[in-house]
């Protein structure tokens, strides 16, 4: 059956009983302030690269160099804490954190489905950036991610049985394409409130998604700085090339109590890995999904794999 004994159902979406707990910490304790950022994904969307291009575009005027910035020497989940570990990091000694000194604008980063957002969350001015991937890349590369160090997420299954799980929604954060749906829905309503990317497109034109992230925040480039390269510099540093070979990617690791390997989080960043992995019954089968699911609601070009 569906209900695992691992994931449960929580306000519709998938979780572990230590994220179901982090999440009701999260809404009965976050309060957001105006200026706070927050990057939105389904795990495995991108959401390493765009906490890093937004920590750059917002932080830049504090390191103009890039001899010595952040980004060299902390993993972007550090500089970008998640909600699920920030507001209840110690999930398992039940501490909740003193967020008071965070320096302003905050960036915070989510998993967690914008129907389940604190509340504080709508209330305020607070912008959020979410990005999307294609499903079929997401899905395999969540499979190789958990397998390796999270089999709390979706346990350590065979390739076939992860799959039958996922197309009826049971992953972490699932079902995905209504985490999807809500943000996009929100992205329409509220277009300063919700700016929603896709991992695909960053990948085809980094520049220009670059500017769009920096105007949606209030920070646009100046002529000057795009004349001085600083854009240049911003996309060179979160490339997934530079990030990778940081040695605070190869061989540090993340978080108290969950010990995550950085280099974890840096695999191939292609499009279209799924390909190696998912047989033509599986692709048939998961875009029928896909089609029910979203089809309609959502521009046909965040469908396609
Ligand atoms: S997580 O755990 O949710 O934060 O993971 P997330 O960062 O969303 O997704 C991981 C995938 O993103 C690739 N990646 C990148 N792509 C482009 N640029 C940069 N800088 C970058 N950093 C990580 C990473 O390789 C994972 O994709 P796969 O397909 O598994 O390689």
């Amino acid at each position: 059956g569906w209900l695992t004994p691992y994931l449960y159902l929580y306000q519709s979406f998938w979780y572990s009983p230590t994220e179901i707990q982090a999440i009701n910490n999260f809404q009965n304790h976050f309060q957001a302030k105006d200026n706070d950022v927050i990057i939105a994904s389904v795990p495995k969307s991108g959401t390493t690269w765009l906490k890093a291009l937004t920590y750059a575009i917002v932080n830049r005027q504090h390191f103009p160099s890039p001899e010595n910035h952040p980004l060299l020497n902390y993993n972007s989940h550090e500089l970008v804490p998640p909600f699920e570990l920030v507001i209840y990091d110690d999930i398992y000694h039940g501490k909740i954190h003193d967020l008071s000194n965070m320096t302003e604008p905050r960036l915070f980063g989510t998993h967690i489905p914008f129907t389940s957002l604190a509340k504080s969350i709508e209330e305020t001015n607070c912008k959020i950036i979410y990005i999307c991937r294609n499903l079929f890349d997401t899905f395999i590369s969540t499979w190789i991610f958990v397998n390796k160090i999270m089999p709390e997420i979706l346990p350590t299954l065979p390739l076939e049985e992860a799959f039958e799980r996922y197309c009826k929604g049971v992953i972490g954060y699932g079902p995905s394409w209504n985490h999807i749906l809500g943000y996009w829905k929100e992205s329409v309503a509220r277009p300063s409130k919700v700016l929603f990317l896709k991992y695909e497109d960053l990948k085809e034109d980094i520049n220009f998604n670059v500017k769009k992230i920096a105007e949606f925040l209030d920070f646009p480039f100046t002529k000057e700085e795009e004349n001085d390269g600083v854009i240049e510099n911003i996309i060179k540093l979160c490339s997934f090339e530079k990030m990778k070979e940081l040695k605070v990617n190869k061989y540090g690791t993340m978080g108290e109590g969950r010990i995550v390997e950085n280099r974890y989080f840096f695999r191939k960043a292609e499009i279209g890995d799924w390909v190696n992995y998912l047989s033509p019954a599986m692709v048939e089968k998961l875009s029928k999904i896909i089609e029910e699911k979203l089809s309609g609601s959502v521009p046909s070009r965040l469908l396609t794999s």
